[in-house]
């Protein structure tokens, strides 16, 4: 068992993949975008992406439009991000109380009943933001703030002397938290914040708010259920759970059936429901929002760079609050009086999938374990199946997006990842590996030796691929993609598997 290596053994051992990695999901975008991927793509719950298929269609499609989405178009910096070099540094700190002013905007506003485009007044507004991350760009306005969705704009009325400005009274911002990867960031749309002598001439308010507007993103990898928790859910809490419920929630390309599966999670963090931006045809006024949202890191929080401290443990407690979980905590099953602890072993189909399943989950069952069974069928409900991680002790799978329902594991739950063959320890382990412990879990990791691969069916022992995967990784991440990620299925050595399961058996039981 390969269980809490220490620091050292976690250092990369493949140069720059990791960059490439997480990749993966783009050959669905190009088809996202050209909307062909339901015909492509039936359901991607637990799967990454399948390839195969799907790069000769993308190849088709390139043929096609004359104005497609390639990795070269990725090279030219959108203009965001020119913006994003001149603008790093500036804050959010400078956003000082208003309440004095928006009382007495409100009250304008109440007497007026819809704000002109003439009425613009003494400064009244602030405008800042930060560029610094590497993860993504954030704008924070409070005063006279007004959005038009439809044409993807925000106008900052009257701005304050201590407001950032912007070159031109615009910033644009893609509210989308993977601000390193151009190539899928521009498939996020744009969100054009104006101010200054740019919104001079702001359209006239036809809905009022009350509360603050937080913009978010259900474009990109949104298919993905780890991106989905790690570029969207996290962010957004981060950024909207402090409003405790009193904030307008607005998608840019919104999609609807990402927006019923989290919708719960939706719920929670806001009472209203979440407006579609791209297609919103209302100038709506609020008092306040926050353009863009807050990732720290694959699937974690960093409390540092949170702006109200939040961990992780704060965001589980959201999520059993959200889902209405009982079990915070496991608690040992007495083995004396017969308990069996509750293993979940979340199971792939197409790739990466356990040849011999029905012998493991035999094994993990004679070890002493109650096994639940998910199949992609079981993981596709996520409230459901929330509510059955929630009742287990253990998870196991093979690395895989269906892995990353760990978050509803109870506290001192322990998840076991299965690295496929291929040199894939530090990928799988920076995705999956190095978020459990700050989620109050435990993690055991088994790393799949050549003997436990199918790609000993394909390639000779004295192949580059058993002699030295590192070495594919070096050709880029197609091959390591094509012969690792999707190219091989685990057969497990269940005598391996047994000891294994017999020491995390002995670890969540008591005598
Ligand atoms: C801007 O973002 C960076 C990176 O996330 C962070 O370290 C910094 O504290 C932020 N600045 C302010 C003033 O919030
Ligand atoms: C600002 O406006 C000027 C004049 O319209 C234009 O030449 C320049 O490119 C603009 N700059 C940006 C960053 O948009
Ligand atoms: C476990 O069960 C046995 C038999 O029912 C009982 O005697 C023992 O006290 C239990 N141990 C604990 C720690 O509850
Ligand atoms: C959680 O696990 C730790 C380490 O095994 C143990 O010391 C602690 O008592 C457990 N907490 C609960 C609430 O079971
Ligand atoms: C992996 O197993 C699935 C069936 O479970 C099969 O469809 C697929 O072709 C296998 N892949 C490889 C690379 O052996």
């Amino acid at each position: 068992m390969k269980a809490r290596r220490n620091e050292s053994s976690k250092k990369p051992r493949c140069g720059g993949a990791v960059a490439a990695w997480l990749l993966v999901p783009l050959l669905v975008l190009v088809l996202l975008k050209t909307d062909c991927l339901l015909q492509v793509t039936p359901r991607l719950d637990c799967e990454r992406v399948r390839q195969g298929q799907q790069l000769v269609d993308v190849a088709k499609l390139k043929d096609a439009d004359p104005t497609p989405k390639t990795p070269d178009s990725a090279t030219e910096a959108p203009r965001s991000h020119a913006l994003s070099d001149e603008i790093a540094g500036h804050s959010i700190d400078a956003i000082k109380d208003l309440k004095h002013e928006k009382d007495s905007l409100a009250m304008k506003a109440a007497i007026d009943g819809s704000l002109r485009s003439s009425d613009v007044a003494a400064p009244r507004s602030k405008l800042s933001c930060n560029f610094s991350s590497k993860r993504m760009n954030t704008c924070a306005m409070e005063g006279d703030v007004r959005m038009h969705g439809k044409s993807g704009s925000f106008y900052v009325v009257a701005v304050s002397d201590d407001s950032y400005r912007p070159e031109n009274g615009t910033v644009v911002i893609r509210p989308y938290p993977r601000k390193w990867e151009k190539w899928s960031m521009l498939t996020v749309r744009e969100v054009t914040i104006h101010s200054g002598a740019a919104a001079a001439a702001p359209p006239r308010c036809t809905v009022r708010h009350d509360v603050p507007v937080v913009v978010f993103s259900t474009g990109a990898y949104s298919r993905n259920f780890f991106h989905s928790m790690t570029d969207i859910v996290i962010p957004l809490f981060n950024t909207a759970r402090e409003y405790d419920g009193q904030v307008q929630l607005v998608a840019t390309d919104y999609k609807h059936k990402w927006i019923t599966q989290f919708r719960h999670i939706l719920a929670a963090l806001s009472v209203y429901p979440v407006i579609d931006f791209d297609a919103d045809e209302t100038v709506r006024c609020f008092p306040s929002a926050r353009v863009g949202v807050e990732g720290h890191a694959e699937l974690r929080i960093i409390p540092a760079l949170s702006r109200k401290g939040y961990t992780m443990t704060d965001f589980r407690d959201f999520l059993r609050s959200a889902y209405s979980l009982k079990r915070a905590w496991t608690t040992p099953a007495n083995r004396s009086s017969g308990q069996r602890p509750r293993l979940v072993m979340v199971l792939r189909r197409k790739s990466r999938s356990l040849t011999n399943e029905a012998e493991a989950i035999a094994t993990a069952t004679e070890v002493g374990f109650e096994v639940v069974a998910a199949g992609p069928e079981m993981v596709a409900n996520m409230a459901e199946f929330a509510e059955v991680v929630s009742s287990c002790d253990v998870m196991v799978g093979v690395h895989g997006a269906g892995l990353t329902n760990m978050v509803f594991l109870p506290n001192n739950g322990t998840v076991m990842q299965i690295i496929p063959w291929g040199g894939l320890r530090w990928n799988c382990f920076t995705e999956l590996g190095l978020p459990v412990p700050e989620m109050g879990i435990r993690y055991v990791e088994y790393e799949a030796t050549a003997e436990e691969t199918t790609l000993k069916d394909v390639y000779p022992r004295d192949h580059v691929v058993f002699t030295d995967p590192l070495a594919i990784h070096k050709k880029g991440f197609d091959p390591v993609y094509e012969i690792f990620l999707e190219g091989q299925n685990v057969t497990l050595d269940i005598d391996r598997f047994r000891g294994t399961m017999q020491q995390i058996y002995q670890s969540v039981t008591i005598a």
